[in-house]
């Protein structure tokens, strides 16, 4: 695929995620679980500390922005809104996808704005499927580190996003490549944390199992209630008869809070919750059913649109609720 192309379609995934409809009909599941309520809290409510230690990293809430952008001007924007944010707030981000940074070095920046803030826990994002069908290998990992001084490197999973996409890469056969990858660049560069990610269909319990032997720290689940790939990449889709392929699978996905509990049995790394992590409330079910910490995309991405204050509001508002 051409660069303009891949710049292209960034762009359109933003600008659909901004206008239309593109979450699930159906919902995470967080509706099906119960917080017990305390009467009697025994406790100061202002006093209430969420500082959190993700990968050795303190922050102040267990609330990260996922992997969203880069590699377009207008996602320059967003990721340093998103990171004006979190340096106030002091939590973790996530870049989008840095295959247009590794393809083509003119949209680096876009990515590497990150670096003029100070943020606890910096995450870098590449496609798994990359590493089989591009064969890229450690040294790909560490040019994304570099672009972002990151702290830590996902890896995400997105095996329905492809198939529904007309020019997807779908062949994810012999992805267990990433235990010699993982532990290669370890030992050549440096011992940062691997998170694997979905990007919205969720982790079963089979995939947490290969993913806990090939070597991965940490498991996003990105579950399915939040934003739906299917849904995007409906509305980009031009052929008809591809379009009402797609539209078969809007609602296709393990639902957040049973990937959770799929990958809190197996997987004894760090686990994240997000897909579909829309408040406070989310949080504390995510944390009571194993989470270490919580995710969120598409609201801020919509935020970001608006500026870094927009994007501290919803953010603040997800930790009050969570302390309430
Ligand atoms: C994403 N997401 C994503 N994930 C990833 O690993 N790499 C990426 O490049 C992107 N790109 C991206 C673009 C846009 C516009 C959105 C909204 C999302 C997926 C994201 O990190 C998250 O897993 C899902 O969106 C589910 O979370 P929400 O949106 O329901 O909070």
């Amino acid at each position: 695929m051409e660069d303009r192309d891949i710049h292209l379609r960034k762009l359109e995934h933003i600008l659909i995620c901004n206008h239309c409809e593109v979450e699930y009909r159906k919902d995470t599941l967080f509706n099906a679980v119960e917080l017990i309520h305390r009467g009697v809290p025994n406790c100061n409510l202002e006093e209430i500390d969420t500082t959190t230690d993700l990968f050795g990293k303190k922050l102040e809430a267990p609330l990260i922005v996922t992997g969203i952008t880069g590699g377009h001007p207008k996602a320059k924007e967003i990721n340093r809104n998103i990171a004006e944010a979190v340096e106030e707030l002091n939590l973790g981000m996530g870049v989008g996808s840095q295959r247009a940074g590794i393809l083509d070095s003119s949209v680096e920046d876009t990515y590497r704005v990150v670096r003029d803030y100070d943020i606890p826990l910096v995450i870098g994002n590449l496609g798994a499927v990359n590493f089989i069908e591009d064969r890229w290998n450690e040294e790909t990992i560490e040019r994304a580190i570099e672009m972002i001084d990151g702290d830590a490197m996902a890896i995400h999973f997105n095996p329905l996003q492809e198939a529904i996409q007309p020019e997807g890469d779908t062949n994810f056969k012999g992805v267990d490549i990433l235990k010699d990858i993982i532990s290669n660049y370890k030992r050549k560069y440096r011992d940062i944390p691997f998170i694997a990610k979905e990007v919205g269909e969720g982790f079963s319990r089979e995939d947490a199992i290969t993913l806990r032997e090939i070597g991965f720290d940490g498991i996003d689940v990105a579950g399915s209630g939040g934003t739906s790939w299917a849904m995007v990449e409906y509305y980009r889709i031009k052929d008809r008869e591809f379009r009402e392929f797609s539209k078969r699978f809007l609602d296709w996905g393990i639902p957040t809070a049973v990937s959770l509990l799929y990958v809190k049995d197996v997987f004894p790394g760090t686990i994240i919750a997000s897909g579909g992590i829309r408040s406070g409330i989310d949080m504390a079910k995510s944390i009571a059913l194993g989470a270490h910490c919580c995710g969120v995309a598409l609201p801020v991405l919509r935020a970001a649109l608006r500026g870094s204050r927009e994007v501290v509001k919803v953010l603040e508002r997800m930790i009050r609720e969570l302390k309430t």
